[in-house]
């Protein structure tokens, strides 16, 4: 049975996704740092990390401590868009359900590294004349930044875990 929910969040959506979660299901919610002091190793969660060049933060370091049972990845892209992608660069295997939510973007709350690779991304893309509409869409989207989280994101995470857990 699923006991929490554990996350990462560098800007804050992926912690807002994960408060919701935790209301809707009524599991505890716990920043991963935070996490060992009450959670015991092989317990079960569902993981949220924000999504970084499609891989999902901090979730190989919580399958090492958990038995991590759905993921969540946020990122700036469409909900349900990156599942793929974000199961394939985090590894995570087949079994587990992947569910990438739209997050948004806070610029002004980016530092050091993070900072730097989305000015290259922004410079990169802009500087590209051939980009495919996905690309332009990503470049509006950094460029005009917002908070694009929407409890009605997480009706297919819910779905999956009602199912879970009353069958
Ligand atoms: C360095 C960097 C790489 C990113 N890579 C992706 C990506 O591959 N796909 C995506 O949809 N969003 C990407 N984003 C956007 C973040 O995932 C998005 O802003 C997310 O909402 C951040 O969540 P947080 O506020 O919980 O930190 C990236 C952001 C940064 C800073």
């Amino acid at each position: 049975m699923i006991k929490a929910i554990v996350y990462t969040s560098n800007t804050g959506h992926t912690e807002i996704y994960a408060k919701m979660l935790g209301e809707k299901t009524g599991l505890p919610v716990y920043h991963a740092d935070d996490a060992k002091k009450s959670l015991k190793k092989g317990t079960e969660i569902i993981y949220m990390g924000w999504l970084f060049a499609s891989n999902i933060k901090g979730y190989a370091k919580a399958a090492k401590c958990y038995r991590v049972r759905c993921v969540c990845g946020v990122g700036l892209g469409d909900t349900g868009a990156q599942d793929e992608a974000a199961r394939k660069a985090a590894k995570v295997p087949d079994a587990i359900p992947v569910f990438t939510l739209q997050g948004g973007m806070d610029y002004c709350r980016l530092t050091g590294i993070n900072k730097f690779m989305i000015d290259m991304l922004t410079k990169m893309l802009t500087n590209n004349a051939n980009r495919t509409e996905d690309e332009t869409k990503m470049l509006e989207l950094i460029k005009t930044g917002g908070n694009y989280v929407d409890e009605a994101h997480l009706s297919e995470v819910l779905a999956w875990f009602e199912e879970r857990e009353n069958t």
